[in-house]
């Protein structure tokens, strides 16, 4: 039996963002809208053992706040794994709680794994308790008792602390830096991808028929940030397909056959977190249901 349970449907910053006073975030502050914690999802195939995918800045309050991965016995979680998608702040940072001693595996790809390993404030995991795990793209592995992830690439980029001062970034770069997990158990299929630049036809060749996508819900429009007057940067720039548009998810995927279809991964600035907006009905509409923290869809 496949579940699936949305820690955190924010993207980085989360809703509201400390800095931020854009109308979402002050709708969140006076709990106009439902506040979100950032990018994390909980997968299991037997409802019992658990593998996070991707460790978010706010994990502490997500796993206090998901009855399930509570501690079972003295120091014993069921948390059997973690595992990345990228190497973004909004996605390892939590690594650093989940140091005290506490075995688990932690998988990435090589590359990601590599870009943890020069920074030596994660090894506060305690190497002997805390295995690193190299998941190479294409090889399905055991994550959580009954539940495997396949790791693919997707078009996108680096961690943004890791650009550099190149003016040009590139954001189509298909290797291990961006990845998606397609997860099994119980016979059905399911595909994670948080972040994503584009929809290529071979991608959507590999999610067709699945029983549930989590996909990356950063933007409504590809200038949504500028034009709202918090950053200068497009989706394209920063490696984040807009949902809207003819290049946009949602009609880059119409034509597959997926059960569930869930955005994760929303910047505070997007339209369809607010309850009642035109952007929220349209892409319900399509067939999408907007993640909200502790949300569990059972594919
Ligand atoms: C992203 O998803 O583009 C990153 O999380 C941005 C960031 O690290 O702030
Ligand atoms: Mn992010
Ligand atoms: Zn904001």
């Amino acid at each position: 039996m496949f579940r699936a349970r949305i820690l955190g449907a924010a993207a980085g910053g989360g809703l509201p963002q400390w800095n931020c006073g854009c109308d979402n975030c002050r709708a969140a502050r006076r709990g106009e809208i439902p506040s979100l914690t950032q990018s994390s999802l909980a997968v299991s195939g037997d409802g019992v053992g658990w593998a996070i995918l991707n460790a978010s800045p706010d994990i502490r309050a997500q796993l206090a706040a998901t009855p399930e991965l509570h501690p079972t016995g003295l120091r014993e979680v069921p948390i059997r794994s973690v595992l990345l998608t990228n190497g973004d702040i909004d996605h390892v940072a939590g690594l650093l709680t989940l140091r005290e001693q506490q075995p688990f595996t932690l998988f990435a790809t090589p590359e990601i794994l590599a870009v943890i390993a020069a920074n030596p404030i994660f090894d506060a995991l305690a190497p002997g308790k805390v295995s690193r795990s190299p998941l190479p793209l294409d090889v399905e592995r055991e994550i959580a008792p009954g539940l495997t992830a396949e790791l693919f690439a997707v078009p996108g980029k680096v961690p943004l602390y890791m650009e550099g001062a190149e003016a040009e970034v590139r954001t189509d770069l298909l290797g291990e830096n961006t990845v998606g997990a397609h997860l099994r158990a119980g016979g059905e299929d399911v595909f994670y991808i948080p972040g994503c630049a584009r929809v290529t036809p071979e991608l959507a060749a590999r999610i067709d028929g699945a029983a549930a996508l989590f996909f990356d819900g950063t933007l409504w429009r590809d200038d949504e940030m500028v034009r709202t007057g918090v950053g200068t940067k497009t989706g394209k720039r920063m490696g984040h397909i807009s949902m809207s548009g003819p290049e946009g998810s949602i009609a880059a995927l119409a034509p597959l056959a997926i059960g569930r279809r869930v955005f994760v991964h929303m910047n505070n600035t997007n339209p369809v977190l607010r309850p009642g907006s035109a952007e929220r009905s349209e892409a319900e509409r399509q067939g999408w249901t907007i993640g909200r923290d502790g949300m569990e869809i059972t594919p």
